[in-house]
């Protein structure tokens, strides 16, 4: 059997071992605090890879197998050893779960721990000894520069290539400034910066007037809190669109709401402002909303207005805006006032300056006259009256750019005679990222955040969703707006210079182009790609690119006319599924999904085609994904299998936290998978998916989530991490076919790998093993113990159903889960619980299947629910939930056990049945949250502590411990006496609030793109 060539050349770390929980951990901190890495405050860029996760991609994939851990450990700048990582971690996750404040058990985060020259000397030799020279990397498609930022920082040769301009300027900045020109920029931006400032608030000062409020006097505005209006239908009076009528609304404090007061005769409305609460002076609630569920609501009439007829009203220009809040930051805290009339004669007087300047700065092209594409994923601007990119900000906010650009031009010239023409340009270019900062912080998609209070910016989230409220900064305000932006972005910008690196880290070699064709790369050259490629549709990078480009190529097309020489960014070779590029008249939406996905996996095909090229024949090919549909892992290994590389390993890290595991409510962790692909040597020939070879994948899939499971993953990255191991096998050959000379597709292995693993893991849960046990029970219980969740997304329902051989449809069909756009819920025993019992008749029917066959079609979806007293039970789930329902219709205590002993003998249910064997797996299966007698999922469920009751009375089995333990105080010393030197910190934990919809945020987007 032909190894894929692996034989020859020595294993990788990446390949035999990877601390993959820890990292998660790390990955997690990245993001989770509000600390987040430099690199990432600097400038926007969509679905940037934690630097943890980098960095152990890069330095995993050029070091030996035998390197030793401990160094390894030090390298990816863990505070201490894994296990300690992990137990902190766990330690935080319990201390949440029950609301203790414990002293934070981490040590500083690793993106910002030192790298010592002696741990980077050992990797450097090792990895030279290795590789015959330091090995060198690229990443072909950089983004915001994660991998080729965390790979020069360790010290090897990195060469970075991306095909979007506006990331390649955010990879200039990221990866060659700090290199070259070092942390001095910032200050000297700083400087600059202050001057550009001084020009803009001595033009601009005069449209954000002070007002001597009668209240808190004469206090600067920090931002301006505006409704989009239409004209009411029936009174053609502007009425305001407000899905919230909340300003503040802080946990535990008192919420303020501005209160619309209508002079219908007038045809006008102001506000006034009023906390939310008893007594004088307050409101009891906030007013009713006038925009909600895709409707307005006109406050002159009461009248409905359509979606419909608001967009007819946007789409003719008569839209209009109206200030409805000033926030003021008083030593009080933060606070709102109505407007007054200076106020709006300052917008007034805004208005008229643009439209006296406007012409002038078209002609000079100074703000973005271009039209948003006809063809996009995301129609909302157009549909919603913004036809041009300056239509995303209100009038005051372009003149205020407008007036930005005009003095960054002017100073450009002044900055590069005194600081020469390499560093003043450096300069212009953070500038210019201030420009953008401030514009994706004050645009008329900005809104202000009730909860957080603060403003969200327009990429919050990956569109352009449409905004009835929107936030507008005070620009010219010390401290606030364009103060905040510079320093903001100045600041990232040191702090990247600043990171700890190695004393031969380099400028990284960069490019713009696609990675289907890097021309400037000599064939067999590279020794380690690491790459991390778009997800098939999650992020349509040049669509939002767009939002920037149109301000970068005014203020840095000058420098750089190769990057944007073009209307808007290019798009033809990105490598992204965005189905409304193939949507045309005579295309049906559904040839034009395929077409897309079609494009983008061809695109894919062609990148590692690429890879394979440019990469010597002992190389490494390390991908980064995240997507977990199935079907998108099939696309990449079939892409990689096609373009010529055996897959060797994958590595599942958890990203983003997995924060209502405890809750059972969804499961809502994401990880990264670290795939590693190798060359394939030529003419591996055909392999035949004989018994031989799929005993073979089923072998190294159990034992790859066996080792995954020792390093910490939970079970459904053990089951993911399968996969990797099980690939090796598959793709170790050319082409797979079976006995009859069929393709095997890459589907049938993973189905292979995934069942292997479910199989192993229903086997530690019950030791007895579940024969007898419908699939659909063993689904259930899988569910349980490999999601920790009710609610979990559909792809992982699908990739569990695929384990038990059914299919999500048949287990909505058996009455076993509810299915709602992406999301599966498993139904509890109430919710499966039928009015009545079964008579005689209908119970053969059931058993025998006929009642389909007799029409009676709507009754069979209630045949499959349960009654106690039903005569028969389909499957040993019923039965088991049956048990639960009669436990509880009699009061649980000793009447539940007695009625449910009744039950169980009228059944004869006893110890060993496969009945008591379910209960006992979902028992060991269940998550805290279940086993628990207070929260909402322990109300949900009720029946695991039902189970949990009977077990010994009943069945003479000892039940599982489930006495709650607080957190380990010996551990937690252990980890204070490791982790404190800067366990400051207290962290509060209190019931996780994560999933919470806040009343403003669902309005505000109802209005999905196509
Ligand atoms: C997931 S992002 C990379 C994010 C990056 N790892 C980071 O942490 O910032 C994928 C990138 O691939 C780029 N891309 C899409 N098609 C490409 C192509 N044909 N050639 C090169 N880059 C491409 C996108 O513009 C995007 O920046």
């Amino acid at each position: 059997m032909p190894d894929g060539g692996k034989a020859e050349r020595p294993r990788l770390l990446i390949e035999d071992w990877l601390p993959a929980a820890a990292i998660g951990v790390e990955c997690i901190r990245e993001r989770s605090t509000g600390q987040q890495p430099p690199d990432k405050r600097f400038h926007v860029w969509w679905a940037r890879r934690p630097l943890a996760a980098s960095r152990a991609a890069v330095l995993a994939s050029v070091l030996p197998a035998d390197f030793p851990r401990d160094v390894f450990e030090r390298l990816m700048g863990f505070w201490g050893p894994t296990s300690l990582i992990i137990a902190g971690e766990a330690l935080l996750i319990a201390a949440k779960a029950s609301g203790a404040k414990i002293v934070n058990p981490h040590g500083p985060r690793a993106f910002r721990a030192p790298l010592t020259d002696k741990d980077l000397s050992r990797a450097h030799a090792a990895a030279a000894r290795l590789w015959g020279h330091l090995p060198i990397v690229m990443d072909p498609m950089a983004g915001g520069g994660s991998i080729p930022l965390e790979s020069t920082r360790l010290g090897f040769p990195t060469l970075a290539n991306e095909y979007n301009p506006v990331a390649c300027s955010v990879l200039e900045a990221t990866l060659d400034y700090p290199f070259r020109l070092g942390p001095t920029l910032a200050d000297q931006s700083r400087k600059w910066g202050s001057i550009w400032r001084q020009r803009f608030v001595a033009r601009m000062g005069r449209f954000f007037p002070l007002v001597n409020d009668s209240m808190y006097g004469e206090v600067p505005p920090l931002c301006y809190i505006f409704a989009r209006t239409v004209p009411c239908p029936t009174t053609a009076h502007m009425t305001p669109l407000v899905p919230d009528w909340h300003l503040l609304k802080p946990k535990g404090g008192i919420a303020l709401v501005a209160v619309p007061i209508v002079d219908r005769a007038a045809g006008t409305w102001k506000t006034e402002i009023r906390p939310v609460g008893v007594g004088p002076g307050n409101v009891p609630s906030a007013p009713a909303r006038s925009y909600t569920k895709g409707k307005g609501i006109s406050l002159f009439t009461g009248e409905s207005i359509s979606g419909d007829w608001i967009k007819a009203q946007a789409q003719a220009g008569k839209m209009g805006n109206a200030l409805y809040a000033v926030g003021l930051k008083t030593p009080q805290g933060l606070t709102f006032r109505p407007p007054q009339q200076a106020d709006l004669d300052a917008l007034a007087a805004a208005d008229s300056q643009l439209l006296q300047l406007r012409a002038d700065w078209e002609a000079k092209n100074l703000i973005p006259t271009e039209l948003y594409p006809e063809i996009s994923s995301d129609h909302r601007p157009r549909s919603y009256g913004m036809p041009k990119w300056a239509d995303m900000f209100s009038p005051r906010q372009l003149l205020g750019f407008g007036v930005l650009m005009q003095e960054l031009q002017g100073l450009k010239a002044e900055i590069i005679a005194e600081e020469g023409e390499e560093r003043g340009e450096a300069i212009v270019h953070l500038l210019a990222f201030v420009l953008d900062k401030l514009a994706n912080w004050n645009s008329i998609l900005s809104t202000w955040n009730v909860n957080a209070q603060t403003v969200r910016s327009v990429f919050d989230r990956h569109d352009f969703s449409f905004k009835f409220t929107f936030s507008e900064m005070a620009p010219v305000v010390a401290g606030g707006g364009l103060a905040w932006a510079l320093d903001n972005a100045c600041s990232a910008y040191e702090e990247v210079a600043k990171l700890s690196r190695s004393k031969i880290s380099q400028v990284v070699d960069m490019s713009q182009g696609s990675a289907t064709s890097l021309i400037h790369i000599g064939d067999n050259s590279l020794d380690a790609i690491v790459v991390d490629p778009p997800y098939s549709d999650n992020v349509q990078y040049s669509e939002l690119a767009d939002f920037f480009y149109v301000w970068l190529k005014r203020n840095q097309g000058h420098r750089r006319p190769e990057w944007f020489s073009s209307l808007l960014c290019e798009n033809d070779d990105e490598a992204v599924k965005n189905d409304a590029r193939f949507r045309n008249t005579t295309t049906s939406g559904k040839a034009a999904k395929a077409a897309a996905q079609a494009h983008y996996q061809d695109l894919m095909t062609k990148v590692f085609l690429e890879a394979r090229r440019v990469l010597r024949a002992e190389g490494v090919l390390t991908v980064m994904f995240t997507h977990k549909k199935q079907e998108a892992w099939e696309a990449l290994f079939e892409s990689l299998i096609e373009a010529g590389f055996t897959i060797t390993a994958t590595w599942p890290i958890v990203t983003e936290g997995a924060h209502s595991l405890h809750q059972a409510k969804k499961n809502a962790a994401q990880s990264t998978v670290i795939l590693v692909a190798r060359v394939r040597a030529p003419r591996a020939g055909t392999g035949y998916f004989d018994a031989a070879m799929q005993a073979r994948i089923r072998a190294v899939a159990e034992a790859a989530a066996d080792r995954l499971s020792g390093e910490g993953l939970n079970p459904v990255d053990q089951l993911v991490g399968s996969f990797g191991p099980a690939m090796e096998v598959f793709s170790a050959f050319d082409s797979v076919r079976t006995d009859t000379g069929d393709a095997v597709s890459v589907g049938a292995a993973i189905d292979i790998a995934a069942d292997a693993v479910a199989g192993w893991r229903i086997r530690k849960l019950a030791a007895g093993g579940l024969q007898g046990v419908e699939p659909e029970a063993q689904f259930a219980l899988l569910c349980w113990d490999t999601l920790g969740a009710a609610e979990f997304r559909f792809n992982e329902a699908k990739l569990l159903g695929h384990a038990v051989g059914m299919d999500v449809s048949s287990l909505e069909l058996a009455g076993l889960i509810a299915v709602k756009a992406d999301k599966v819920n498993i139904l509890s025993a109430a919710d499966r619980r039928r009015d009545a019992p079964l008579r005689e008749e209908e119970a053969q029917q059931l058993l025998f299947g006929t009642i389909q066959a007799t029409g009676k079609k709507a009754k069979k979806s209630d045949a499959l629910k349960i009654h106690p007293r039903d005569p028969v039970f389909r499957t040993h789930l019923d039965r088991a939930q049956a048990l639960a329902l009669a436990y509880a219709d009699a009061g649980g205590g000793a009447a539940g056990i007695g009625a449910a002993r009744a039950l169980a003998n009228r059944h004869g249910v006893k110890a060993g049945d496969p009945t008591v064997r379910l209960i006992e797996a979902l028992l060991k299966a269940s998550p805290l949250a279940l086993r628990r007698d207070k929260g909402a999922a322990a109300l949900k469920f009720p029946e695991f502590r039902a189970w949990h009751a009977m077990l010994q009375p009943l069945f003479g089995i000892t039940p599982p411990d489930w006495t709650e333990k607080g957190p380990d105080q010996g551990m937690l010393a252990l980890l204070a006496a490791k982790g404190t030197a800067v366990a400051e910190e207290e962290i509060e934990l209190a019931a996780d609030d994560e999933e919470e919809e806040e009343e403003g945020d669902t309005e505000q987007d109802e209005d999905d793109a196509e």
